[in-house]
């Protein structure tokens, strides 16, 4: 099947109240027809994902948000000129006709228009916004290949479109116009920076915040099974000489590490790179049955603190500090 005829038999899933998982720029999602309760509904189902949690809406275009929301506030209005498509997700007050199962209830709506050319095409061909968490099991972290999309949901989804690995890897900043002062909700694939440089100053959420507004805030979120350790230190290294221990690096590491297990996020230590390669990065070291995983803490400029984020959310406290 060529790829024009994957999207199409997609789009028809969709359409009859299917479920299929399509990549995007940052992660792969779970998509269904945000018109369509029942189907949306077989998204919490299928990744064992409570119904608190609200959905991203997915669109072709940007003007199709007023059809979905009551108002969109002129910074919000900023933020889509200048980052849609990209991994820019915004937070409005919605329109009445959106089922309560994508927002949790909730009286506002969180969308975006991804800029994945296969995405675009199915929520063209589709000619409905889908509805679309990451596809992947709550809790765990976030597909950046078909293939770990496959690995985790296969059968249970009524088809994969495989657009390749994601150029950004980490998933849609999110950023909420409730309230007078715009609000960063969750880092992403846009950096606070380049936000505030258009709008201005952002309220930036304290991390594991007792009762988060987006649960993808859940301090532990994104855990693989091993454990992620990120405040080591090099002296205590020799603690763990009996571990199994693999190593998260940030960049090309020095030698005083000998260890046998080890992911180089960018050899080159760059930011983007390293947050495209992030998630598959640590499925590679989760799925060797280590004892414990040292991740390399990364500046938190740019993409840096989306990626400081969800390793913070992906870690445990260690004793070897
Ligand atoms: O990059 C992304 O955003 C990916 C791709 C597939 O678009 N999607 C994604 O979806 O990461 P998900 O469901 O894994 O994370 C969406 C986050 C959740 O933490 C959810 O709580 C929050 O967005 N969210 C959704 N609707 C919200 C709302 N109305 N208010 C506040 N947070 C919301
Ligand atoms: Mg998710």
């Amino acid at each position: 099947m060529s790829d024009n005829q994957a999207v199409y038999r997609a789009a028809e899933i969709i359409q009859k109240g299917g479920i299929v998982a399509f990549p995007t720029e940052t992660v792969y999602g779970l998509g269904a027809d945000a018109f369509n309760p029942l189907a949306v509904a077989r998204i919490f189902e299928v990744k064992r994902r409570p119904s608190f949690d609200p959905l991203i809406v997915h669109v072709a275009n940007p003007a199709d948000v007023k059809k979905l929301v009551k108002e969109i506030p002129s910074n919000a209005k900023k933020l889509i000129e200048r980052f849609w498509p990209g991994p820019l997700t915004v937070v409005l007050l919605k329109e009445e006709d959106i089922p309560d199962i994508v927002t949790a209830g909730l009286p506002t709506l969180a969308i975006r228009m991804p800029s994945h050319p296969m995405a675009l095409s199915l929520i063209r061909e589709s000619n409905t916004p889908i509805a679309a968490p990451s596809a992947n099991l709550f809790g765990y972290l976030s597909p950046t290949t078909a293939e770990h999309v496959r690995e985790q949901l296969g059968d249970q989804v009524d088809l994969i479109l495989d657009g390749g690995p994601c150029s950004v890897g980490v998933e849609s900043t999110i950023v909420s116009f409730l309230e007078e002062r715009p609000k960063l909700l969750r880092p992403g694939g846009v950096s606070l920076e380049e936000i505030e440089s258009i709008i201005g100053k952002v309220e930036v959420h304290p991390i594991g915040e007792e009762r988060p507004q987006a649960p993808g805030m859940l301090p532990k979120h994104y855990a693989p099974r091993t454990p992620i350790v990120l405040d080591w230190d090099k002296k205590n290294l020799n603690l763990l000489e009996d571990k199994n221990i693999g190593f998260l690096a940030f960049k090309e590491p020095k030698n005083y590490l000998k260890i046998r297990s080890i992911e180089i996020l960018s050899k080159k230590g760059d930011i983007r790179e390293a947050a495209a390669n992030l998630f598959a990065a640590i499925r590679r070291l989760d799925a060797l049955d280590l004892d414990l995983i040292l991740a390399e803490p990364i500046p938190e400029v740019g993409l840096g603190r989306a990626i400081m984020d969800r390793l913070r959310r992906a870690s445990t406290k260690g004793e070897i500090n």
